[in-house]
């Protein structure tokens, strides 16, 4: 309640503040409600219905997004003769007079998106066409067709880059872009464009970057712009990709084919600079090995290109897969979320200077690794979410993975790895290993090629700091798993039992790890006291899960910032000292899901006002049968805790006093009122009695 004046009066200060704020745009570098700075007027948002005409005649800039213009009228630029870029954003524009951009001479850039350019599209075609010099046309979300997008941009043979994204375009014929002869970069995203005749992209000689995400073509067939580096074709319908059979050198670098549904790798130029190929999310595997035909040169693919009254047929030997393709400077290949069931031979042999590979949520079951395969420059690779459950390495390699950086085996079926996988991998830092049944060497296995592989080492690997075995089905550790390796971090969640009654096995690695993920591992209340005082870097500590009923013992030195504690038995916060003394670094902790004893809450005030508890909402307390938000108990301790902390023999005493005091004065009044005749009625009867 003490709060609300406070927050008024807050509320006003900041409305005072605001009001303040605008007026003084008014009157300082500003002209009806425009920021001048240098050059450029920024009259975003200012409820403007017209260009305003008393800014600076010098301007360059003109910003006028936001604003109901509707209608650009002609002239109504005319006081600025020197603009070289305009922004017209969402402006509600039907209609751009014929005469708007008359005298505009240096005009170079352009912005004309979120408006309803297509209302009045021939005006506003021809006011385009007194723009000479124009570089930079952004037309994006305006309706238009690409009849309308033709007209707009016939002879407009200066532009370099143009935006039609957002658009209705369905079909690009080859004189959409007639004359284009300078532009550089084109983006034709979010439209519905299912058909591209040959020869459309023919006259944009110096077109580098093509942007065709999100519209329904359904395949590339004959794909010839060499000159073209940058190519996006993401979020279509595609089935095939299909490369001219071309001796020409392509200066592509990076092809986007992602989420379409590409069945086969794409059929990509004989000659390219492809550094980048993006294949994530389609429906493609690689089908030789898969049948069992004598003869494979049979399955072949015919390709129809009908181009007017000319039909030419183009035959593509399905077994071919990546042979053609030139994969030389392939640096980053993503190849997630497909079918992929086996790598063919050579494959990764033709990347060699790949350094990323993806191979994610695919059904590979084995992988072999010999000489150069993968490439000796790979530093990322991702295997996780395969069927894995064999890697063989081939004997007497001693170069491999030697460049390794990150290797995420991590939901496979691997039950070990052959001890010498990681034998050059000196480079190695991350690990991910998580959900496969392996078990840990007991012993410094000696490299051994013989019979499978069923346990992991990772002993001595001095490069190691990240290592994941969360889920990994490991029993209790044993003597120093992670000796000779300097981790900084280790997730062992999931692994039921793994630190049976001491984190004496994590003691190696102890004054280097800095996050320590316990989640879920039985710790319970037979440890004493969890005792992290020899982790002198933790940082982040999570032993959720648990049934933790006491708080761990943390150095008062221990640079602690994150502390999970969800879902564990405690009953209590931790006693003020524990509690002052973790603060002091610890940033966030995470309390709730505990059955608190809401008449236990002491050293609560203490946590409470530093912010540092992240779920305060949703920590609750057991009170008596009732569960109730700590929250709630703002008020400090409920009533009812305090009555029941009182013995319950004082509560009887309490209960039954009253009555008994009643009962005595009654007593005495009675007594007292009666005094007399009760004495006379004694003592006669004494004194009958006496007779007897
Ligand atoms: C602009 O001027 C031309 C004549 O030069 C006229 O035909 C046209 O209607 C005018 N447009 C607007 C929007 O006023
Ligand atoms: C484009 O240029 C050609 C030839 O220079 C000319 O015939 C045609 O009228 C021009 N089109 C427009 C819309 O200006
Ligand atoms: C391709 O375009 C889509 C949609 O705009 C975008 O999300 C994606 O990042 C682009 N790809 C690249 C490599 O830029
Ligand atoms: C493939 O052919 C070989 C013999 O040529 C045969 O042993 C094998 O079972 C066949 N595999 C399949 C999947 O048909
Ligand atoms: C068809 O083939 C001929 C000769 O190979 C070639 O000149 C022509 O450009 C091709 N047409 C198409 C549509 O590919
Ligand atoms: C194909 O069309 C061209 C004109 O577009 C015509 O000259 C030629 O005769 C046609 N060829 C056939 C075989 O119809
Ligand atoms: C290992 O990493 C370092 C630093 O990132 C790098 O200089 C070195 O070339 C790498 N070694 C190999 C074999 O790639
Ligand atoms: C490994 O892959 C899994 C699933 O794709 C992902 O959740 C995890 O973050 C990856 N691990 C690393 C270290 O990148
Ligand atoms: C690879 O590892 C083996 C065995 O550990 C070692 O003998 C060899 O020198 C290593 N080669 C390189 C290039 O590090
Ligand atoms: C767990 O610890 C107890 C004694 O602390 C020991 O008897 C038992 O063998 C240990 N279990 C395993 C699997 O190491
Ligand atoms: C509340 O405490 C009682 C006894 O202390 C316990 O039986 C009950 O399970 C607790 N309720 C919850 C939700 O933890």
């Amino acid at each position: 309640m003490e709060l609300l004046p406070l927050w008024l009066c807050l509320g006003f200060h900041f409305l005072t503040m605001k009001w303040k704020n605008g007026s003084g745009m008014v009157t300082g570098a500003s002209q009806g409600g425009c920021k001048l700075v240098g050059g450029v007027a920024d009259c975003r948002g200012q409820n403007l219905a017209s260009v305003p005409s008393s800014l600076p005649p010098h301007s360059q800039t003109l910003i006028l997004d936001a604003n109901p213009l509707k209608t650009l009228w002609n002239h109504s630029l005319q006081p600025y003769p020197l603009l070289e870029s305009l922004s017209l954003h969402s402006c509600h524009l039907g209609l751009i007079g014929l005469d708007a951009f008359r005298e505009q001479g240096h005009l170079r850039s352009l912005a004309l998106a979120d408006n309803c350019l297509s209302e009045n599209y021939k005006e506003t075609a021809a006011a385009l066409h007194t723009l000479p010099d124009l570089r930079r046309l952004d037309l994006s979300g305006n309706s238009l067709t690409e009849d309308m997008a033709a007209l707009m941009l016939q002879n407009l043979s200066s532009l370099e880059a143009v935006s039609l994204a957002r658009n209705t375009l369905m079909r690009l014929d080859d004189c959409v872009f007639e004359g284009l002869e300078h532009l550089r970069e084109l983006d034709l995203q979010r439209n519905y464009i299912f058909e591209i005749e040959g020869g459309a992209f023919d006259g944009l000689t110096e077109l580098r970057r093509l942007n065709l995400a999100y519209n329904n073509l359904p395949c590339i067939v004959d794909f010839g712009l060499t000159q073209l580096q940058f190519l996006n074709i993401s979020y279509n319908v595609l089935e095939w990709f299909l490369a001219a059979k071309e001796e020409a050198a392509f200066e592509l670098e990076m092809l986007d084919l992602s989420h379409n549904q590409l069945l086969f790798f794409p059929l990509l130029p004989q000659c390219s600079k492809l550094h980048t190929l993006l294949l994530q999310d389609n429906n493609m595997g690689f089908y030789r090995d898969l049948y069992n035909t004598s003869s494979p040169q049979e399955m072949v693919a015919q390709f129809l290109l009908v181009d007017g009254n000319v039909t030419n047929i183009t035959t593509v030997s399905l077994w071919e897969e990546f042979a053609s393709s030139d994969l030389a400077a392939l640096h980053f290949l993503d190849m997630s979320q497909n079918q992929f069931q086996y790598l063919p031979d050579g494959f990764l042999k033709k990347m060699p200077s790949l350094s990323h590979l993806n191979l994610n949520q695919n059904c590979l079951m084995m992988l072999h690794i010999r000489e150069h395969e993968p490439p000796a420059a790979l530093t990322e690779l991702d295997l996780s979410h395969n069927q894995l459950s064999e890697l063989h390495v081939a004997p007497g390699l001693t170069s491999c993975l030697r460049s390794l950086r990150l290797f995420n085996l991590s939901s496979n079926q691997l039950q070990g790895v052959p001890t010498d996988l990681f034998a050059n991998a000196s480079n190695i830092t991350t690990i991910d290993m998580s959900h496969n049944q392996i078990l840990l060497c007991p012993q410094p296995a000696p490299i051994d090629r013989a019979g499978p592989p069923s346990c992991v080492d990772f002993r001595n690997m001095a490069s190691l700091r990240s290592l994941s075995l969360e889920g990994c089905g490991l029993g209790a550790l044993q003597n120093c798993p992670f000796q000779g390796t300097s981790l900084t971090h280790l997730d062992l969640s999931g692994n039921w039992g793994i630190l049976n009654g001491s984190i004496a096995p994590l003691q190696d690695i102890a004054p280097t790890l800095q996050v320590l993920s316990l989640r879920n591992v039985g710790l319970n209340s037979g440890f004493a006291e969890l005792d992290f005082s020899g982790f002198g870097n933790l940082r982040d500590l999570d032993l959720s899960g648990n049934s933790l009923t006491s708080f761990p013992r943390f150095r008062s030195s221990l640079p602690l910032q994150t502390l999970d504690l969800r879902r564990n038995s405690l009953t209590a916060l931790p006693q003020r000292a524990v509690s002052e003394q973790l603060l002091r670094s610890l940033q966030t902790i995470y309390l709730s899901q505990n059955p608190y004893d809401c008449c236990g809450v002491e050293g609560w005030g203490a946590l409470q006002h530093l912010k540092t508890v992240a779920d305060l909402a949703m920590v609750t307390c057991n009170l008596s049968s009732k569960v109730i938000r700590v929250l709630e108990l703002q008020g400090g301790m409920p009533q009812d805790c305090k009555w029941e902390r009182v013995d319950m023999g004082l509560l009887y005493l309490v209960l039954i006093l009253p009555s008994c005091l009643t009962l005595l004065v009654a007593c005495t009044v009675i007594f007292l009122t009666f005094k007399k005749p009760l004495l006379q009625v004694i003592k006669s009867r004494c004194h009958w009695s006496s007779i007897y």
